[in-house]
């Protein structure tokens, strides 16, 4: 066993075999220079699972029965940098669209879609808040839908509960003291806006259907990391979970490429959004 600070050095073939097992499994495609990173975050999933060599890990993880390794190596190899509000334009244009839709029947409801550890639901809860409380008009029931790849980040956006500086990075002081409680030395959002939230695991490289259709997407800085190939299916099938004229929300400089036939520009004083042309081209039936 290699001492505890340590770990095996990850040679160049397990490297392009975990980002070609890392791309079957989540659609995200590792580009290069990454090595030392995913060598060291690696390094540390071997010490936890007590393995001892990376071959030892790559064999481990061809097993369909070794879920919990497999997702701490995925965990270990994403990106789960988020901030509050992140592109407030965003924010902004979600309470144009409740105004536009606020005389539309049933529950207006929100995906983040891609939501690590919170952040953005919970953005998009206080939002809805702030809004409702300042409107007469928007009666609507609200429901928020976030989802992730993994179990992990689903448990703990769910507790809602966020320890250090950099995870509150985004947020006023006043939104701090309206919506979260004091946790010891963290801050705990509130169970009311939490409970707006219902949080599930979802892989986007997996069928939508289960979540039913949505007025809101926001899909932000998750499709970044993934091929052409998967970025336009799953373009293609958040149309199909849109209701008419419903709205996509992608990070900043992410781009509709092939799926943009389905989508036009909604430009607002705000900022630009992504809604869905009346003609839906897509067959529901075609995609899964
Ligand atoms: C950089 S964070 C973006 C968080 C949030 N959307 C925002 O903009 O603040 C990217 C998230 O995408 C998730 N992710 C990556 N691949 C995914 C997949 N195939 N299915 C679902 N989520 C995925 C990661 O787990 C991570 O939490």
């Amino acid at each position: 066993m290699y001492p505890f600070t340590a770990h095996p050095r990850l040679l160049p073939h397990q490297y392009s075999e975990l980002c070609s097992f890392l791309e079957k499994i989540s659609g995200i495609v590792l580009g290069e220079g990454k090595e030392h990173l995913i060598s060291s975050r690696i390094g540390k999933v071997l010490r936890d699972y007590r393995l001892d060599s990376f071959s030892e890990l790559l064999r481990a993880i061809q097993s369909d029965d070794n879920m919990p390794l497999r997702m701490a190596v995925i965990d270990a190899m994403t990106t789960k940098e988020a901030n509050w509000f992140r592109d407030q334009s965003h924010f902004m244009m979600l309470q144009n669209v409740m105004t536009e839709r606020a005389g539309e029947l049933g529950a207006f409801r929100i995906w983040s879609a891609a939501c690590s550890l919170g952040q953005e639901p919970y953005s998009i809860a206080m939002t809805i808040e702030e809004f409702r409380r300042g409107s007469r008009f928007f009666r609507r029931p609200v429901e928020v839908v976030a989802t992730d790849l993994s179990e992990g980040i689903i448990a703990d956006a769910r507790k809602g509960v966020y320890c250090s500086l950099s995870m509150v990075q985004g947020l006023s002081d006043e939104q701090r003291k309206k919506y979260f409680i004091p946790n010891g030395d963290c801050s705990e959002m509130r169970p009311d806006l939490r409970k707006m939230v219902s949080f599930r695991k979802l892989n986007l490289l997996d069928s939508f259907a289960p979540l039913g259709r949505f007025d809101v997407i926001f899909c932000r800085s998750a499709l970044v990391y993934f091929s052409l190939a998967n970025r336009v299916d799953v373009i293609k099938r958040m149309a199909v979970a849109l209701k008419p004229y419903g709205y996509l929300f992608l990070g900043a400089g992410e781009t509709l490429e092939d799926g943009a036939g389905l989508f036009e520009k909604a430009v607002w004083p705000e900022g630009v959004a992504y809604r869905l042309k009346p003609l839906r081209r897509v067959n529901p039936e075609s995609v899964k």
